[in-house]
C-alpha cells in the first residue's frame, strides 16, 4: 500500500509543487491548510487530492490518525511576516508546530518532516561554510520560531516517532502559488516587468538558494530513506555550488532577462542575514536526493513561465505573490481577525476586493 502523507500548508508555494511531486511517485497525499493564499494562483493548478480546510492551531488527534508521515509546511513564512506580529509567528510557527508533532506522535504517525530554514544560521562569518552542527544565530522572529520548534520537537523522538528537520535554503522556481518575495523570483519578476534588476541592499550578503522541485525531492528522499539515516536528524537542503552573494544572483538575472539593467537603490543598507551553507550531509545520507537545478536554470524557467502565463507590473506589485501584502489585505478587509482566524464564512468567499 502507498504511504499516506498528511501535508500541512499544501496550498502554499512549496506545498503546491510538493504534493504533486509526491503523488507522481505513488504517495497518497491529503492536504491541510487554512487557505490564506488559496486564490493567489499563477498559471495552471490541476492538482487533485483530499484536503482538510483547517488552521493548524485547531488540529485534533483524529485529523492525524491513519497517516504514516506528516509533512509540516504550514507557517507564516518569512522574516517581514514575523515583523507583522512576532507573537503570532511564535504561536503559529512554534507552539502550534510542537502541538501538531505531539498529536502526530500520539496518533501513531511514524515520521514528522519539518520544513525548517537555513535562516536560523542568521548573521554568520562570511568565510565559514555552515554545516548542521554550526551555532544557530537567529535574528528574526521567523528564524527563532524554527530554532525553538526544532529543539522541542527533537525531544519527542522515540522508537516509533522520527522527527526530521529539513533546513531549506531560500527557495526559487515556478509554482502554482508563486511567491515574488523570495530573492531570485523577486529579481526576475522585477527585471521582467520593469527592465530593472533592483537591489535594495548592497548585495554583499550570502544566501544559499534551492529550487522548489529540489526541495520536494529532499522531502521525498527523507520519506523513502532507511529510518536509521533520518531519525531525529537535521539536513541542510540545497547544494554547495548554490551559495551566492545576492549581487551575483542579480548578475545572473541581468544576463538571463533581455534588455535589463542592474540598479542598487541602497535604501536597505547591508543585510545582516548572511550565511554560506554546507550541503554535504544530505547528499551523503539520503541517496534519493538528486538536486537538478541551479540559479541560471531557475532564472530561465521563471522567465519562460512569465512569458507563457503573463506577468504584469500590477500582478507583481499587488498582493497575489507577496505573502505580507495578502495577509494585510485579509486583515484590512475583515476577512480574518487579528489572530489570523477567518471571520465567519470568509474562508470560502472569493476575496475580490
Ligand atoms: N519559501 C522559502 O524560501 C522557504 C525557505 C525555507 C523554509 N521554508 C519553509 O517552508 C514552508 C513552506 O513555505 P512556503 O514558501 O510554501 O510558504 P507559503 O506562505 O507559500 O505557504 C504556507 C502555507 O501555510 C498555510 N498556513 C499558514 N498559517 C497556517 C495556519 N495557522 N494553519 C493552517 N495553514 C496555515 C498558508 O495558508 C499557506 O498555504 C514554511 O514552513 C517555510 O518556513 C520556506
Amino acid at each position: 500500500m502507498s504511504q499516506r502523507i498528511l501535508m500541512t500548508g499544501h496550498n502554499g508555494y512549496l506545498g503546491s509543487v510538493m504534493a504533486v511531486y509526491l503523488q507522481e511517485r505513488g504517495f497518497s497525499v491529503t492536504g491541510l491548510d487554512t487557505g490564506f493564499y488559496r486564490l493567489c494562483q499563477f498559471g495552471d493548478d490541476d492538482s487533485y487530492f483530499p484536503v482538510i480546510g483547517k488552521d493548524i492551531r485547531d488540529v485534533a488527534e483524529s485529523d492525524l490518525r491513519g497517516f504514516d508521515a506528516v509533512i509540516h509546511l504550514a507557517a507564516l513564512c518569512n522574516d517581514p511576516l514575523g515583523n507583522l506580529d512576532p507573537e503570532l509567528t511564535a504561536e503559529i510557527n512554534y507552539r502550534a508546530s510542537v502541538r501538531l508533532a505531539t498529536l502526530a506522535r500520539s496518533a501513531g504517525v511514524h515520521r514528522f518532516l519539518f520544513a525548517s530554514s537555513c535562516s536560523m544560521y542568521g548573521a554568520s562569518s562570511q568565510e565559514d561554510l555552515l554545516d548542521e552542527t554550526a551555532p544557530l544565530r537567529p535574528i528574526t522572529a521567523y528564524a527563532e520560531s524554527k530554532v525553538h520548534t526544532e529543539e522541542e520537537v527533537a525531544k519527542l523522538a522515540d522508537d516509533r516517532f522520527s522527527p526530521i528537520f529539513l533546513r531549506n535554503g531560500t527557495v526559487y522556481g515556478l509554482s502554482p502559488r508563486l511567491r515574488a518575495d523570495v530573492v531570485l523570483n523577486n529579481l526576475v519578476c522585477h527585471a521582467f516587468t520593469s527592465g530593472k534588476v533592483r537591489l535594495m541592499s548592497d548585495g554583499t550578503a550570502w544566501r544559499p538558494i534551492v529550487h522548489v522541485q529540489d526541495v520536494a525531492c529532499a522531502f521525498y528522499a527523507a520519506l523513502v530513506a532507511d529510518r536509521s539515516r533520518i531519525h531525529n536528524e537535521a539536513f541542510n537542503v540545497g547544494a554547495n555550488s548554490e551559495n551566492y552573494q545576492v549581487r551575483d544572483i542579480a548578475e545572473i538575472v541581468h544576463k538571463v532577462v533581455p534588455n535589463c539593467v542592474v540598479e542598487f537603490t541602497g535604501e536597505g543598507g547591508s543585510d545582516p542575514r548572511s550565511y554560506r551553507v554546507d550541503f554535504s550531509k544530505i547528499g551523503g545520507a539520503l541517496p534519493a536526493y538528486q538536486p537538478r537545478w541551479n540559479a541560471w536554470l531557475g532564472a530561465e524557467e521563471l522567465l519562460g513561465g512569465f512569458h507563457r502565463f503573463g506577468l504584469t507590473t500590477g500582478d507583481f506589485q499587488g498582493r497575489r505573490f507577496t505573502r505580507l501584502a495578502q495577509l494585510k489585505f485579509l486583515l484590512d478587509h475583515g476577512f480574518v481577525d487579528l489572530s489570523l482566524r477567518w471571520n465567519t464564512g470568509a474562508r470560502y468567499v472569493a476575496q475580490a476586493a
